[in-house]
């Protein structure tokens, strides 16, 4: 999906693990949780290297910062918003060894719904991005059904025009 040897070494492992391709059959912002979180993760790696920061192990966090399953699913909308960073902070504790500066990223990424602010600066831009591409991603999904939506009347009508003549 996105063309970086380097990216792709760094996640490879844990985008194998069966519990992380687990995220794949979970909606999220109209495309699937797993995609969500790649996309997340690859601008932070793109990010955090331009600004020379803990690159690495902050893009791994960025993996993992939705790292949630049926966890929520008798949960409501708010309280689901407030308690996944938990759940995904649990998960990725549980499947990998993450550290503190990861477990902070990935407990603080819903910063200000939840109300502590992350510790780090590479925590702060996995937060940004998370938000930018969640914007990206419901504008770019509600487009696709418009055009879908769209396209299905036209059909209707030229069938309609065509049936009429
Ligand atoms: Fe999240
Ligand atoms: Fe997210």
């Amino acid at each position: 999906m996105y063309f970086d040897k380097e990216f792709d070494n760094l996640i490879n492992e844990y985008l194998m693990h069966p519990k992380v391709q687990e995220m794949s059959k979970y909606k999220h912002h109209g495309i699937t949780r797993l995609e969500h979180s790649i996309r997340v993760a690859y601008y932070t790696f793109k990010v955090c290297k331009k600004l020379r920061l803990n690159y690495k192990e902050a893009t791994i966090a960025a993996l993992l910062h939705d790292f949630f399953l049926d966890e929520v699913e008798k949960e409501n909308g708010i309280d689901r918003l407030i308690h996944h960073p938990k759940y995904a902070a649990e998960n990725a504790e549980f499947y990998f060894k993450i550290n503190e500066f990861q477990k902070d990223i990935i407990l603080r990424h819903m910063f200000p719904v939840t109300f502590i602010p992350p510790k780090y600066l590479e925590g702060w831009i996995v937060d940004t991005v998370d938000n930018i591409a969640s914007i990206y991603e419901r504008c770019y999904s509600s487009a696709n059904s418009l055009a879908r939506t769209t396209n299905v009347i036209t059909m209707a009508i030229i069938s309609f025009i065509k049936f009429k003549n």
